[in-house]
This record gives structure tokens, sequence and C-alpha cells, in this order.
């Protein structure tokens, strides 16, 4: 589903965020990014819906290739590649209802289908209740929830999750992650999921990539990395244990 050939991102002001980073993220997986703080993690999601365009290297998403889009290819594409975030990013004016809705609305759906997706959406995530309430009287879990209702609105392939969880107790955590777990099930939907926390690979993950310092360490099936004998990847595995 995403193919990553021998990509490096500096920025301008020279740091080398991702050195010859090649990766295969196979379609429906659900592909955990881990690392320490500064590996490039982030930096390696925004790639992935054109938020970042690498120095060097390709990223493909489904066969095509980001550099060769245009501004209305980006926007196509990010309706592709649903993102969620630490922080929510709910805009705080706008009820659930309208929140989920606005990626329809700058999609250009009509009223009716709009309100028939959200109101689905929001059964799926188990928030039918709150739809004309606003994000700040949400709970955590439920705020990510709304995220993700947002970020599925335009019934994306690839939903980019970065540390969807790490604002939230471990019970919500696991509520959040079981979520996502069904959605990669029932909607055949690949995840690609950064995290620190190593129960949370365990949870979840179907495959792993290891970041150090811009390259990637191992990649592949959780298993078959978890089980390797590589150095670098057993001391960070060990420290996010
Ligand atoms: N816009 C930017 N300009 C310059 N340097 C940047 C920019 N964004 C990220 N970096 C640098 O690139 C490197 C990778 O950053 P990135 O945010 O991808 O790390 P991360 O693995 O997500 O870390 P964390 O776990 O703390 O979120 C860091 O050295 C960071 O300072
Ligand atoms: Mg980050």
């Amino acid at each position: 589903m995403i193919a990553l050939h021998r990509v490096c991102k500096d920025f301008p002001d020279g740091t080398r965020a991702l050195d010859d980073v090649s990766l295969a993220v196979p379609r429906g997986a659900v592909f955990g990014v881990i690392g320490r703080s500064g590996a490039g993690k982030s930096t390696l999601l925004r790639l992935l819906n054109g938020l970042e365009r690498p120095s060097a290297g390709s990223v493909q998403v489904d066969g095509i290739d980001l550099d060769t889009l245009d501004q209305r290819g980006l926007r196509a594409l990010r309706r592709r590649v649903g993102m969620i975030f630490q922080s929510f990013g709910l805009l705080a004016n706008r009820t659930v209802a309208a929140n989920v809705a606005l990626p329809l609305e700058l999609a250009g759906v009509a009223r009716a289908e709009r309100d028939a997706r959200v109101a689905a959406l929001l059964d799926r995530v188990g928030l039918a209740d709150k739809a004309a309430s606003y994000p700040a009287l949400l709970s955590g879990g439920q705020r990510q929830r709304v995220g993700i209702a947002r970020a599925l609105a335009t019934r994306p392939d690839v939903l980019l999750c970065d540390e969807a969880t790490s604002a939230l107790d471990p019970e919500t955590t696991r509520a959040v992650l079981t979520l996502l777990g069904d959605l990669n099930r029932e909607l055949g939907l690949t995840i690609v999921l950064i995290t620190h926390e190593m129960a949370v690979v365990r949870a979840v993950c179907s495959h792993i990539a290891v970041l150090d310092r811009g390259r990637v360490m191992d990649s592949g099936p959780l298993d078959a990395v978890l089980d390797g004998d590589h150095a670098a990847t057993r001391a960070l595995l060990g420290e996010a244990a």
C-alpha cells in the first residue's frame, strides 16, 4: 500500500531527519513506527500524506508517486490518507457532528449525504449521543474517537496516527486501540501508527519499523523484528518496554 524508496529528508537548517529510508507497508497492515524522540517518526508520517516532500528518494501510496501530484492531486490524496493526532486537533467552536462533517464539506459532499455519513460514523465510534456536544465537554478518549470519525469521513484507505493515544490513560488507550483494530479488520484500513509504548505495539501491530536517528534499524512482521538479533533494535525495544 505504501512504499518508500531511499528517502532522505533534510530541513533548511541542515537537520537530516530521515536518512536513506526504504520501507514497505502492506495493504491491511497495522504498521507501528517506534524510535526515540527526534528519530524522525513524525517526519516520516508527514511524508505519507504529502505534508512534507522528500529531499531525495520516492514515496508511493497505492502505486502513485507523490512527487507527481499537484495541489489538486495532493488534496485528493489526503482524502485517501486520513490522519489523527496526539492533541486531537478538533475545532472548539464546532460541534462534534460539525467537526466530523468538515472534511466532507471541503470535499463538496452534498448536505444529505454528509449528514447520513456523519451519523453513521458517530454511531460506529460510539458517540451518537454526543453529536451536538462541543469538544471541550468530552473526555480525552471521546475526543480521539471524534478525531477517528473525522479522519474516516472521506473513506480513506490509510489512517496515519501520530502518538494518537499518548495523551490517554491506559484503559482509554486500550479502548481506542481496540477501535482502531476493529476498523482495520472491518474496513481493510491500512494503519500506520507512531507510538513510544511497547504495549501498544504488542497489542495491535502486525508490522513495525524501528527508527534511530533518521535511519531504519529494522522493519517487517512484528514477530520477526521482536525475535531478531539486531542489537540496536533490541536496545530500543528494551527502552520502550
Ligand atoms: N520543520 C523542521 N525544521 C527543522 N528541523 C525539524 C523540523 N521538523 C523536525 N525537525 C527535526 O527533525 C528531526 C526528527 O523530528 P521528528 O519530529 O520527525 O521526530 P519524532 O521521532 O517524531 O520525535 P518525537 O518522538 O519527539 O515526536 C528532529 O531532529 C527534529 O528536530
Ligand atoms: Mg513526533
